[in-house]
């Protein structure tokens, strides 16, 4: 209780770049302990994970469940559970996104990417045990109030990664190289691929806590659904517009291997425009959370206005 104090009364005094800094730093602690020891076998493996989990990253899936908690009075003690959990998925993600069957990148988080600094066969398995390890997270510790909520956080984790969510959305990324498609189907692919795991880290940070209405439970969704997009036409923006030294990884890629994108499909300013959009509709969305969605109010600003 003591701490969950600390932390809410944190989101009143604190300034967003020392809120956020400290969660940052907190995820890497707990990252550091939940992830496997280089020195256990098998100990390749483990170094790969951890080189693609630890060390960078702009941490903002973590953030969002620590801001959703505040909604719910959650407990950092859980909510740091759930946020390593929704982290290490989006780490297995980057790992394959980045293979040569996939978007054959070399720079991730101004680092050789996985599969460069180590190989192909261990980045490969290095992201299914991170996925594996994800999951053990969210099975192992107790997490809500009753059991079950928590089946409920693993039901929901799990659409978010599976086929309905973020692989889903890459495969139709995959399919989608060279083709013209409608705007509909950008946002639908836009959606799976980064939008729900952001949506779920939203929703499972909230629901540590103590029970919110079902009409709560729909802002705060309504919330995450429109940053998850965003953030994704936000990505779109800055593969164009950007350069590889702020953001850490190769810029371009995307026109260079014919994707479609915001920018492709409906230029750069209209495409800034459409974020800010996303933008007011994920604020109006926390209207009736009052000075407790401070920190999700934020973070959705930070989303789109970041520059890398
Ligand atoms: C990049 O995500 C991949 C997408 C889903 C767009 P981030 O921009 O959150 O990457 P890191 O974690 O900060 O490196
Ligand atoms: C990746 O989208 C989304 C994931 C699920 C990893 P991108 O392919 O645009 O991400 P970046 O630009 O390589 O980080
Ligand atoms: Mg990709
Ligand atoms: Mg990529
Ligand atoms: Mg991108």
């Amino acid at each position: 209780m003591a701490a969950n104090l600390k932390i809410f009364q944190a989101s009143q005094v604190t300034d967003f770049q020392d809120w956020s800094r400290d969660v940052a730093g907190n995820m890497e602690r707990t990252l550091e302990s939940l992830l496997p020891a280089s020195n256990t076998a098998p100990t390749r493996l483990h170094d790969a994970m951890r080189y693609a989990t630890l060390g960078g990253g702009k941490r903002v899936r973590p953030m969002l469940a620590f801001a959703a908690g505040l909604i719910s009075n959650a407990d950092p003690e859980r909510v740091r559970i759930v946020a390593s959990a929704v982290e290490i998925i989006h780490a297995y993600s980057l790992v394959h996104d980045d293979l040569p069957c996939m978007d054959d990148d070399v720079l991730r988080r101004g680092k050789p990417t996985c599969h460069v600094e180590f190989d192909e066969a261990t980045a490969l398995l290095a992201g299914d045990a991170l996925q594996a390890l994800a999951f053990e997270l969210i099975a192992n510790f107790k997490l809500a109030d009753s059991a079950e909520t928590q089946i409920k956080m693993q039901q929901l984790f799990a659409r978010a990664c599976g086929s309905g969510g973020m692989a889903g959305g890459q495969a139709i990324d995959l399919a989608n190289v060279g083709k013209q498609i409608t705007l509909p189907e950008l946002e639908f692919m836009h959606i799976l691929k980064t939008g729900a795991l952001i949506r779920a880290s939203v929703l499972l940070g909230a629901y540590c806590g103590t029970a919110l209405s079902e009409a709560d439970l729909a802002q705060l969704d309504r919330y995450g659904k429109r940053v998850g997009l965003a953030f994704q036409v936000v990505d779109d923006i800055l593969d164009c517009e950007s350069n590889t030294e702020k953001l850490g990884k190769t810029v371009g890629k995307d026109q260079d291997a014919n994707k479609p994108t915001y920018v492709s499909l409906m230029g750069l300013a209209p495409a800034k425009q459409f974020a800010t959009e996303l933008l007011q509709d994920a604020l109006d969305a926390l209207s009736g959370f009052g000075d407790r969605a401070e920190r999700l109010h934020q973070l959705a600003e930070f989303i789109v206005r970041r520059q890398h």
